[in-house]
């Protein structure tokens, strides 16, 4: 049950947020007074506050016309207002925070998976259609009661604790995103569930197929976009979350292992097209294109997978002895970037790795000095014969038989006089 006791946040939050941001919420409270209307900051950013946790990406919930709250806030402070009317929403937004403006609402499902439909509605609406106790409290931003905690279903408590709690007995059936949520929020912040959220959450496993795989991909990115991602992976493999997305996917200790070493080189954090080609590594590529249809996933992305897993059957060649650079670079150079990383990383042979990691960092930024414009000066005509021409001195410079203009000229002639 909710607490009694009052506790006032005044001081964090200005200890907490960049005066800038700060100085916006409080005279957001104020503007909202001054239209009658009562303004909260809710959700994530409540919860990260009184973890200690950073988090400039504000929610605020205005029991009024969010829009003309934001409008008036731009107007005050010269930054840019994009608008979303279909919800009612708005973002104001510098390159370092964001603060989302919405009209408090309470939310019906028509059937499981669809979008809520949305009616304007007091906080206390608002509190209880959110996914957890612990992502329901709000912070009042009203002069007279500005920084009060409003913990209506016991969000400190369960913070406290440690807990993860949905709010009704319906919710992942609502909105199963929810599931894939607990399980971040669990591994993030080392909470556990609560017997009861646990208990609805496997009931309600199905529920996932009513959820589009647009929404299911965003839902897994973010978990791989967490700090530490095998810890989200593995839970939802644990609890039956990962197999709906493919039954082939694993998350076990060799993932986790890849994950840990992406991160060690790849620039932080590891692009999300990497985790995932780390996490299909071990489809067939009959399945990955399962995943990708499923998923929907986007163009580049798509083509990130399929290179992985075509790389994959050409390692083979690269642990050949013997194998020149120039044979190195033309089996590599036409693979997605991300592609190649992804077997760097999910190889278990060292030379590999170093012809890989040879390619990555040297072998694909080699050009040849001389360009198809010097070739036609030559006296070479544009073509296929002129293509063939310059991979082959970008093949003999990879190799080190030439290092120059000078070389690569002679070479030229060479060939032409031999009529090579
Ligand atoms: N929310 C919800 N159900 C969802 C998605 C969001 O109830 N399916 C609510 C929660 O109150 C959440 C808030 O909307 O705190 C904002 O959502 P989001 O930005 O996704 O989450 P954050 O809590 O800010 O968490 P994160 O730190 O992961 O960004």
């Amino acid at each position: 049950m909710a607490r009694t006791a009052t506790l006032n946040l005044a001081d964090k939050l200005k200890s907490h947020l960049p005066p800038e941001l700060a100085d916006l919420v409080q005279a957001a409270g104020e503007i909202a007074q001054r239209q009658g209307e009562n303004l909260y900051l809710v959700g994530g950013a409540v919860r990260d506050l009184l973890l200690g946790r950073t988090n400039l990406d504000l929610d605020l919930v205005v029991e009024g016309d969010a829009i003309n709250l934001a409008n008036e806030l731009t107007r005050v402070f010269w930054s840019k207002t994009i608008t979303h009317t279909r919800f009612g929403t708005a973002k104001v937004q510098s390159d370092k925070w964001s603060i989302d403006i919405a009209t408090a609402r309470s939310e019906t499902y028509a059937r499981p998976g669809a979008l809520p439909t949305v009616t304007p509605g007091a906080i206390k609406d608002d509190l209880f259609r959110r996914d957890f106790t612990i992502n329901a409290m709000a912070i009042e931003l009203s002069p007279a009661r500005y920084g009060q905690l409003l913990d209506l279903y016991g969000g400190r408590d369960d913070l406290e604790r440690k807990l993860i709690r949905i709010l009704h007995e319906r919710s992942f059936i609502d909105d199963a995103t929810r599931i894939w949520r607990a399980v971040r929020y669990e591994q993030r912040l080392d909470f556990t569930m609560e017997p009861v959220t646990l208990g609805l959450l496997k009931r309600d496993l199905g529920c996932l197929d009513t959820i589009s795989g647009d929404r299911i991909r965003h839902e897994l990115e973010l978990a791989l976009k967490e700090e530490y991602p095998e810890k989200a992976i593995r839970r939802a493999g644990e609890l039956g979350v990962l197999v709906r997305v493919h039954p082939g996917l694993k998350a076990d200790d060799w993932l986790a292992g890849k994950f840990a070493h992406a991160r060690r080189i790849a620039p932080e954090p590891p692009p999300v097209a990497l985790s995932l080609a780390l996490l299909a590594y071990r489809l067939t590529i009959e399945e990955v294109e399962q995943l990708v249809a499923y998923l929907r996933l986007p163009k580049t992305v798509a083509q990130t997978l399929r290179d992985t897993l075509s790389l994959k059957t050409e390692l083979k060649s690269l642990a050949k002895s013997g194998i020149r650079p120039g044979a190195v670079y033309a089996l590599l150079h036409d693979f997605a970037p991300a592609a190649i990383t992804a077997n760097l990383v999910a190889t278990d042979s060292s030379l590999v790795r170093e012809r890989l990691n040879l390619y990555s960092s040297k072998l694909r930024h080699v050009r040849t000095t001389l360009t198809g414009s010097d070739l036609r000066k030559m006296g070479i005509t544009p073509g296929i014969r002129m293509k063939e021409l310059l991979a082959r001195l970008l093949d003999a410079r990879l190799n080190g038989k030439i290092k120059d203009r000078r070389g690569e000229e002679q070479l030229v002639k060479k060939w032409l006089g031999g009529r090579g």
